[in-house]
């Protein structure tokens, strides 16, 4: 049985769909299980489990308001964590938890001799620069203190039908207005919470055949390298072509120093698949077949 947590979010959403058709045997919690009380945590699995599986899709993902309300987010971000990975160990579960990009600065890792950059390995010091990354940078580590058992999945930029997001944002926007502006000097690789999803079920259904990959950290995004207006201007593009988009909207791209904000974020932040994908034997989507997808699905066509 699996422990599904955080189960009404965007990636916890896609996961139960993923569950229902994979039939796998799950129950889903979400706010009713607090996450920050361990005795709520507790509770629940004495009444409940016990569970061969636990998924953490639970967290505080507002980047932007962390900056404000620090200790909220360290106590979702890393004393939820804590708590579920403790009773992981107790249990002797496996923990499947989830991460970000913001763990790491956005500044690259150097190539050798040259004045390229490298995707992020799992292996990269982190070295977060909001609140954000540091909270869940600091959960990481309380998962793999306290969870024996444990895989660490660390996305970006994710996107899927439930939840705000940038693509639903976007088409919100492009929508109402003439033109929008985004920016430029961030590059990253969008992730398809359908993607992920799978991914994860696959890791669950292996660990099933007695066939588990090794348990630690793990990357996983779809395939590009792409800035936030490469991805608006991709939205634009196959919302057009999908008639989505019913009208003209000018993507134009500007800088971040253009919208002062509170929170830095990284300049760069593409992720290394390669572990995952030698571990699974998986082929990772490119970003705009999985766009593409995701927006046949919004079309309704492919439902
Ligand atoms: N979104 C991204 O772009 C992104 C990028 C990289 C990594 N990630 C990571 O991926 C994971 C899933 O993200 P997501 O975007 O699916 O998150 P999400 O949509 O914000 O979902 C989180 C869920 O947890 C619930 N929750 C909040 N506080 C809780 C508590 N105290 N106890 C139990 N449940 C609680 C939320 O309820 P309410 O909504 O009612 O508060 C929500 O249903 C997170 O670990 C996140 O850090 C996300």
């Amino acid at each position: 049985m699996i422990w599904l947590i955080g189960s009404r979010g965007m990636l916890g959403t896609e996961l139960s769909r993923g569950f229902d058709e994979a039939g796998l045997a799950y129950i889903g919690t979400d706010l009713e299980v607090d996450i920050t009380q361990e005795s709520s945590l507790e509770d629940f699995a004495e009444q409940r489990g016990p569970f061969r599986w636990i998924v953490n899709c639970a967290a505080y993902t507002a980047v932007d308001r962390a900056e404000e309300e620090p200790e909220l987010c360290r106590r979702l971000n890393a004393g939820g964590p804590a708590h579920i990975a403790a009773l992981a160990g107790k249990t002797g579960g496996v923990l499947v938890h989830f991460s970000t990009d913001y763990v790491f600065n956005g500044k690259g890792i150097c190539l050798e001799n040259s004045p390229e950059i490298r995707p992020y390995r799992e292996d990269d010091p982190p070295d977060p620069i909001g609140v954000y990354g540091r909270t869940k940078w600091e959960g990481e580590r309380k998962v793999r203190e306290y969870a024996e058992k444990s895989y660490i999945m660390r996305t970006s930029w994710l996107y899927g039908r439930y939840g705000k997001n940038f693509v639903t944002t976007m088409l919100d926007l492009m929508r109402k207005r003439d033109r929008v502006s985004v920016v430029r000097d961030q590059r990253g690789s969008p992730t398809w919470a359908r993607d992920l999803a799978e991914t994860i079920r696959i890791i669950i259904t292996r660990g099933e055949e007695g066939r588990a990959i090794p348990y630690g950290i793990y990357h996983y995004s779809n395939y590009g390298d792409i800035s936030w207006f490469d991805f608006a201007r991709g939205i634009y593009e196959r919302g057009r072509e999908l008639g989505i988009l019913t009208r003209d909207c000018a993507v134009n791209p500007c800088t971040s120093g253009e919208y002062p904000s509170r929170v830095k974020r990284p300049a760069y932040s593409v992720l290394d698949k390669t572990r995952i994908q030698e571990a699974l034997g998986i082929t990772i989507p490119q970003w705009d077949r999985s766009l593409e997808a995701f927006l046949k699905i919004i079309r309704g066509n492919d439902a």
